[in-house]
Parts: structure tokens; sequence; C-alpha cells
């Protein structure tokens, strides 16, 4: 397949975790892909450790939260490739444990800045490209997690934001339907990233107990990226839970 026939990816965050293990997935499934986040170096040794090189990937240093870099960014792809094909929204990020009232007012809106703010604002891009573009449609991939539908103790910008997720996926999902825009949502519990090292050591549980949780292979997040990514336009999944088995969820616990 010659390189304007490949399909291109964004994936934001990808510098590390899952964002990295979906990049991974998505260039073996035979995309082009677009490699976003704040830091460059994170970016650049990702794609040495996924095999990608400048000819299949592209590193873009970008603030998801903050428009003008998302322009930037969305004009480097338009630069580069002409089109996007699918866009993984990933970048996210947690604030600390604690309750409520004591979290401050930027620990919120870093977390709602991120999480919330840098979806809306890729899938914003994403789709004036997506209609513009021939073949018309593309898919928007967003990240949720399983604290989108229950929380954690302590958890409120998480939770708050990953919740509104939701409501962004089924949005986006009803208004792209004119222009061929599918949109799903991956929620994902306990993969083996840096941000979930410390289930790994103990976290507090809904008795406020601590306990250690059950983790999964990030690799097993980026296959299943990946077959969202590659279907067909006329087919969507709108909702995929991919979760260690024996993590406490389901049962209440
Ligand atoms: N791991 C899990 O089990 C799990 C479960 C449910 C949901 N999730 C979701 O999966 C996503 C990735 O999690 P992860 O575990 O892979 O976390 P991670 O290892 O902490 O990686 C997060 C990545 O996002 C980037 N990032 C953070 N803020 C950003 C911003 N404002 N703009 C651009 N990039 C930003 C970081 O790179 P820079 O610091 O260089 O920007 C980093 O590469 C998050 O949305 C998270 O909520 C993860």
């Amino acid at each position: 397949m010659n390189q304007s026939q490949q399909k291109v990816a964004l994936v934001t965050g990808a510098g590390a975790g899952i964002g990295r293990a979906a990049a991974k997935a998505l260039l073996k499934g035979g995309f082009q892909v677009v490699l976003t986040g704040r830091r460059l170096d994170k970016l650049e040794q990702a794609i040495q450790l996924i095999g990608g090189t400048s000819d299949n990937c592209l590193a873009v240093a970008c603030d998801v939260g903050n428009p003008e870099q998302v322009k930037t960014l969305f004009t480097a792809i338009q630069k580069r490739f002409g089109r996007i094909d699918v866009l993984f929204n990933n970048a996210g990020m947690g604030a600390p444990a604690i309750p409520i009232e004591e979290l401050s007012y930027e620990q919120w809106m870093n977390v709602v800045n991120t999480n919330l703010c840098g979806a809306f604002l890729c899938s914003q891009e994403a789709i004036r490209m997506m209609k513009a573009q021939s073949p018309q449609g593309g898919r928007i991939i967003n990240n949720g997690s399983i604290s989108a539908h229950t929380p954690r103790p302590m958890s409120a910008p998480y939770t708050a934001t990953k919740h509104a997720i939701s409501g962004l996926t089924k949005t986006i999902a009803l208004d792209g339907r004119p222009f061929n825009i599918a949109c799903g949502q991956i929620d994902i519990g306990n993969a083996a990233t840096e941000m979930t090292e410390r289930m790994a050591a103990g976290i507090i549980q809904a008795d406020l107990s601590i306990k250690a949780e059950p983790r999964m292979d990030v690799d097993h997040v980026g296959e299943a990226v990946l077959h969202m990514a590659q279907l067909p336009l006329e087919s969507n999944i709108l909702s995929m839970t991919i979760m260690a088995t024996n993590m406490p969820f389901v049962g209440r616990g």
C-alpha cells in the first residue's frame, strides 16, 4: 500500500502508557500515526520504542487543553497528510485523592482542561477536517474510564470529566451521522501504566480500606483501540469496557 492510501490516526497523550500502546497497535495495523503530548522528547522516544520512523510517524508537541496549540497541531496534520481518519482522544490526568472541599480551583481546572476541554478541542478540529476532506468522514474514539460509570473515593474532577466524556461521545456520534463521522468510547479499568502504579501498591477502596488491585498488560488496550479504529465507517463500537478481570468493579466492590 502506498503512503497516500494509508489511513492517518492521531493519538493524544501518546508519549507513554495507553497512548503509546495505541500508537504501537495502530502502526502495526497499517496506519500512519501522529503522536502528541506536551513533551516532545517523550513522543520521539515513543516512536523509537514502537518501531516507527519519520516515514510513518509524526511527533507534534501540544497541550490539548490549549486552543492555539491544538490549532497548530491540526495545521501540521493537514500540511503533512492532508486528512485525518481516526482521532484517539486519550490524554488524561487525575487529581490527588483528597476530599472535594480541599481541592484547589487550579487542581480542578487542570483535570477539566486536559480530560474534557482537550477532547472537545481536538474533536472540534478533527470534525472540521473530516467534514471537509474527500472521502468525507472519520472516526473519533474517546478514552473514558470505568470512572465514567462509577467513582473511586475522592475523585470528583476525574470522575466528573469522565462522565462528561460519555456525553461528548454520544453527541458526536449523533451529530456526526450525516457526515460519515463515527464516535465511540473505550472505558478502561487498571491497565498497567504510570497512572495506575498506585493501584498495584495499594489504593483506597469504597469502604476506605487500602488494597492492592490487579492490573492488565497495556498492549491489550492498544489492540482494542485498533479493533475499534479499523472498522469500516458503516460500523461503530459505541462503547467498550476493557478491564483487569479480577479488579473490583462488578459486584459492588
Ligand atoms: N491506565 C488505566 O488503567 C486507565 C483507566 C481508565 C482510563 N484511563 C485513561 O487513559 C488515558 C491515558 O492514561 P495512562 O494510564 O496511559 O496515563 P499516563 O501513563 O499518565 O499517560 C498520560 C499521557 O497523557 C499526556 N498528557 C497529559 N496531559 C496532557 C495534556 N494536557 N496535553 C497533552 N498530553 C497530555 C502525558 O504526556 P505529557 O506529560 O508529555 O503531556 C502522558 O503521555 C487517560 O485519559 C486516563 O484517564 C486509564
